[in-house]
């Protein structure tokens, strides 16, 4: 038994009206308004989202005050020690953990589906070579409606994860031939031998007289890299693909529109701009110092990106395991990098500033994944693309949820409309 109320009062114009309260498992409840402008004739405001649930999920949950992340309900820190990101894709997409048979017949399906069509291979060719690899990987991911027609009407379980499958793998091998155009390589096929992130690796790195060495520290950071991303409940990218999704537009559509929205520097690209922001003080652009002086400056629209969070109000957990991996290869790699040292010392003056500190501002997950993916080799342009790969099972995930629920509804929100009163038109002589 509860002493919690589940119903809230709401008095306008001394009308009264009583109006449910949900509570999910674990987390804020809500106040259910679906039949608020049905019944008294007003709508709410909340512009960014930020205080309304859009629905309800059964797939990730972020306890944002204690820092906590969970997939299915497994905290990602469980994730760590033996890192299998198809593992974690199938657990997002399908609801629990696979078993041996399970994850080996997905394996393989991932192997099977790992080319691309010809047709759709020949289209890179007509890309200006130095394109964003965003753009190509969200139109090329929405090409791949074109060459798998069966898919853009998806009933039943079979075709959902046959449709998954080709996201999922094809998806490096886009990534993969984006960067080898850019850099005048020739394309590297996928070797079925290999596992996802090795492949993806040899894709990147291998040179047809020589095959890339896969070191394990390496495989297992990315694959790391991969989980940490894989799903983030309600985000910016995830809400495009639920609201895409929710017209009933395939799940190729709905990731490509995913994918455009990740690109923004406030989401999925801040992951380039804190390398870039570290690069230039590295070069001598500005100090540390000078970075956190225009951060705080609110005629400057400069961010210290990497920092900050809608939802975490604390540490984000993903980049708290980011900066012990990046020093785990460091080592390994053997490798020093004078960006790592100036982004210890930014989060230093940052975390012990009371504009950071006040606004409880923390490292996010794009502080630190930059500076371990150039360690791996990745340039820069390749970051938010690597984070869409490790996003895809959630996004793929979230847009299963909302495809299977009999309640689904187009999501349509509403305005305050603040324009003209009825004008009248005027002829083009008379204006
Ligand atoms: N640098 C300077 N000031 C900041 C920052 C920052 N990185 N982040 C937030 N603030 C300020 C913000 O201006 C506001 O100040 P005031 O109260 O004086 O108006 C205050 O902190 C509260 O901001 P907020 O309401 O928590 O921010 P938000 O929810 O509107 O935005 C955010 C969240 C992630 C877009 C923002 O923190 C930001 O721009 N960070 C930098 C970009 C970044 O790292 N993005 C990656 C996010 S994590 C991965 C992902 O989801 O893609």
């Amino acid at each position: 038994m509860s002493d919690k109320s589940d119903k809230a009062v709401l008095i306008i114009d001394g009308k009264r009206y009583e109006l449910p309260i949900i509570a999910g498992t674990e987390g804020p409840r809500a106040i259910d308004i679906t039949r608020l402008y049905e019944t008294a004739g007003v709508t709410t405001f909340d512009p960014s989202l930020a205080n309304t649930a859009v629905c309800r999920s059964e797939i990730t949950f972020i306890d944002g005050e204690q820092g906590i992340l969970r997939y299915r309900g497994i905290p990602i820190e469980q994730f760590v020690d033996k890192p299998n990101f198809v593992e974690v894709a199938w657990l997002l997409i399908f609801g629990r953990l696979p078993n041996r048979e399970e994850l080996t017949r997905f394996s393989e399906l991932l192997t099977a589906n790992e080319l691309l069509h010809e047709g759709l291979k020949a289209q890179f060719q007509q890309i200006p070579v130095d394109a964003p690899p965003m753009a190509i990987l969200s139109a090329t991911l929405n090409n791949l409606a074109c060459y798998h027609q069966q898919f853009l009407s998806i009933e039943d379980e079979e075709s959902f994860e046959a449709a998954a499958a080709r996201l999922i793998s094809k998806v490096r091998t886009i990534a993969a031939f984006s960067y080898r155009r850019f850099c005048g390589l020739p394309f590297i096929y996928p070797d079925p031998k290999l596992r996802y992130c090795a492949n993806f690796l040899h894709m990147m790195f291998s040179i047809p007289y020589q095959q890339y060495v896969v070191t394990p520290e390496v495989e297992d950071a990315l694959n790391l890299v991969f989980i940490l991303h894989a799903d983030h409940e309600q985000n910016c990218s995830t809400t495009t693909a639920r609201i895409v999704g929710s017209a009933r537009a395939n799940v190729f559509a709905s990731c490509a529109a995913a994918v455009c929205a990740l690109w923004g520097p406030l989401h999925g690209g801040a992951n380039v701009e804190v390398v870039e922001m570290l690069e230039r003080i590295h070069a001598g652009g500005m100090t540390a110092e000078e970075c956190i002086r225009m951060a705080k400056d609110k005629t400057n629209p400069f961010r210290l990106y990497g920092f900050g969070h809608r939802i975490y109000r604390n540490y984000d957990p993903r980049a708290k395991i980011l900066k012990e991996v990046c020093d785990r290869v460091f080592a390994k790699l053997q490798r020093k990098d004078p960006l790592l040292d100036i982004a210890r010392k930014l989060e230093e003056l940052a975390l012990s500033d009371p504009y950071f500190i006040e606004r409880r501002l923390y490292p996010n997950v794009d502080f630190y994944s930059g500076i371990l993916l150039r360690a791996i080799g990745f340039p820069t342009n390749m970051f938010t693309v690597c984070f869409a790969i490790g996003r895809l099972p959630g996004w793929i995930a979230q847009w299963r949820e909302q495809h299977i629920d009999p309640n689904n509804r187009i999501v349509r929100p509403r305005q305050v409309y603040t324009g003209l009163p009825e004008t009248k038109y005027l002829p083009i002589d008379q204006r």
